[in-house]
């Protein structure tokens, strides 16, 4: 046994207070608290045997959805696209691709959902197009055309090349020439995604009109990708140089160029703020409709709190601190008390994974094997701390990511990249819905990615049947989280315990919860104020530990949730 004692017991009644003071009237609207499972159409489930799942996939399997117990989905793009990358370069913003479907499709998806108490959110690239979308290919053909102006071009310096240093997210530089046009047009992505103009006043209210479009369809919210790239310097300032120091990897890659200059005036940019407050205006008007933000930002906490903050703006908004590359208890910590530091105006939004980064039982194993226990404590962690949470598929069942070669890497950022970086595919595989066939029971065809055999074993089948599972673990926390309102909405206060444990207090109105996590595989004990009265709380299915008086014993990943008498 680890003997992990803390010298200086936590006083619980006397830590600093979040700057929430939480009630429960706080619990509507539905967004607040709410679990959110990120469905990537691509790799849910293919019902019309192509290898590409699709929204009647989705439909098909949306019981499996709402066994989990979340409280809506968010469904990754799934418009016309030439998928360059792979549907977040849009062609068309008001129909669906053929490979997923069509509109019919989709409205069955959404009443099918409503019908099982599942909101919808879907998923909006505001920021750029894609190259084949009608509008920039008017643009493109010269300067006098009604969509002339509703990209970002301009005029080479005088010695050809691009108009200033700004640099592509995807690599290079974020101008591509457009022979046609005599012009360079920005692309903050790949060049086949240019960036549409926000400051042409057109461009603002077709994309608003784009909204309505959905929202029309019954949508009940959106996750609106890149959102603080909408605008741009006007007058497009070069960003200046970042020192070495500062480069930091939150969204982007540190060995990419990108990360080496100081994006002040390539986006986030103060104009982008009336633009928010015209898509809230207009949600506003379709009653209960939840926005959340997609932020990568250089200060991407200030930023959400200034995209979220009143009710005039998004209803929340999530940054990449909880998916880093390294697992750190501390990193969680501060990521978590940073944004309450800000106060509590706008409400925090946590994933620890989606379709963009390393899956998290891969990415925070810290080099160790898979551990089922590790992945049910990490779920249960961010189900727990202050926020609304986003499950990205496959995570309630710890799949790890796939390992793909270099002929298998589609992901055009990996492409890229490689071998330094080797793409977004591994986290992208099909769902393994059986154990028993090639696709896992994905599709009847070769899938458009492979299906890593050792998520065979993980497959919902496997573990529908196994109670020790990591998807009956999931489903068990979602449950009884539901029956605790301090988890849901309440405040939250960090408590200092011994290395590779963490402790928190979540509390509303007289509820109060001791929530202890112990990251390590040994055993660790816990020394806690005799004067504060604990009880234990049961049936969160995770491995218990013992309570004694002033002190608590967690066995190896395992976790504790005490009632705090009031
Ligand atoms: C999406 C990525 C996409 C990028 C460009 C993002 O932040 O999550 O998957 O490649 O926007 O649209």
């Amino acid at each position: 046994m680890t003997e992990a004692v803390v010298t200086n017991a936590p006083a619980l009644g006397t830590q600093r207070q979040s700057n929430v003071s939480p009630r429960l009237e706080n619990r509507s609207p539905w967004w607040r608290g709410a679990v959110i499972y990120q469905i990537y159409p691509r790799s849910f489930f293919d019902a019309n045997g192509d290898g590409i799942g699709d929204l009647r996939g989705i439909l098909e399997k949306l019981d499996y959805v709402a066994s989990l117990g979340v409280d809506a989905i968010w469904v990754s793009p799934f418009f016309r696209s030439p998928m360059k990358d792979f549907g977040y370069d849009v062609s068309d913003y008001r129909s669906v691709d053929p490979i997923f479907g069509d509109l019919s499709d989709f409205d069955a998806l959404i009443s099918a959902a409503h019908q099982r108490g599942l909101k919808v959110i879907i998923d909006q690239v505001l920021s750029h197009s894609s190259d084949q979308h009608a509008w920039f290919q008017e643009s493109r053909r010269g300067q006098d055309n009604p969509y002339a102006n509703w990209y970002v071009w301009a005029d080479p310096k005088p010695d050809g090349t691009p108009p200033n240093n700004w640099l592509s997210i995807f690599g290079g530089s974020a101008w591509q020439w457009e022979s046609q046009r005599q012009q360079y047009y920005l692309h903050n992505f790949l060049s086949s995604q240019p960036d549409l103009n926000y400051h042409e006043p057109a461009v603002v209210d077709r994309m608003l009109s784009e909204l309505r479009f959905w929202l029309e369809r019954g949508v009940d919210g959106f996750r609106l990708d890149a959102i603080n790239f909408c605008y741009h310097d006007h007058a497009l300032r070069d960003n200046p140089a970042k020192p070495e120091t500062a480069r930091r990897g939150r969204g982007f890659r540190t060995d990419n160029p990108y990360a080496w200059q100081r994006h002040v005036f390539d986006n986030t940019r103060p104009e982008n703020l009336f633009f928010l407050e015209r898509i809230r205006r207009l949600c506003d008007e379709y009653g209960d409709i939840a926005t959340l933000g997609e932020i990568t930002a250089e200060d991407p906490v200030a930023t959400m709190l200034e995209y979220t903050r009143g009710n005039t703006r998004l209803h929340m908004a999530y940054n990449f601190e909880l998916l880093v590359d390294e697992f750190s208890l501390d990193h969680i910590r501060d990521a978590v008390e940073d944004q309450e530091r800000h106060g509590a105006e706008g409400w925090p939004c946590r994933a620890i994974g989606n379709h963009d980064v390393a899956r998290v039982a891969t990415r925070w194993a810290n080099g160790s094997g898979y551990s089922a226990e590790r992945v049910k404590l990490l779920n249960t962690l961010l189900l727990t701390l202050r926020g609304t949470v986003c499950t990205y598929q496959g995570e309630e069942l710890g799949l790890t990511e796939a390992t793909i070669s270099r002929e298998q890497v589609r992901d055009p950022y990996g492409i890229e990249f490689w071998p330094n970086f080797k793409g977004r595919d591994g986290c992208r595989t099909p769902m393994p819905w059986t154990g028993d066939s090639i696709s896992a029971g994905f599709s009847t065809a070769k899938p458009w990615l492979p299906t890593p055999s050792e998520h065979r074993r993980h497959s919902i089948r496997e573990q529908q049947s196994d109670d020790d599972s990591v998807l009956n673990a999931y489903r068990t926390f979602v449950d009884w989280r539901s029956l605790h309102p301090a988890l849901r909405w309440g405040g939250i206060d960090f408590i200092d315990t011994p290395e590779n444990t963490l402790a928190f207090r979540r509390f509303v109105d007289d509820e109060q919860i001791l929530c202890v996590f112990n990251f390590q595989s040994s055993e660790a004990a816990i020394e806690l104020d005799p004067a504060v009265q604990l009880t234990s709380l049961h049936g969160h299915g995770l491995t218990e530990g013992v309570l004694r008086p002033g002190s608590l014993t967690l066995p190896g990943y395992g976790a504790a949730f005490l009632r705090i008498a009031p």
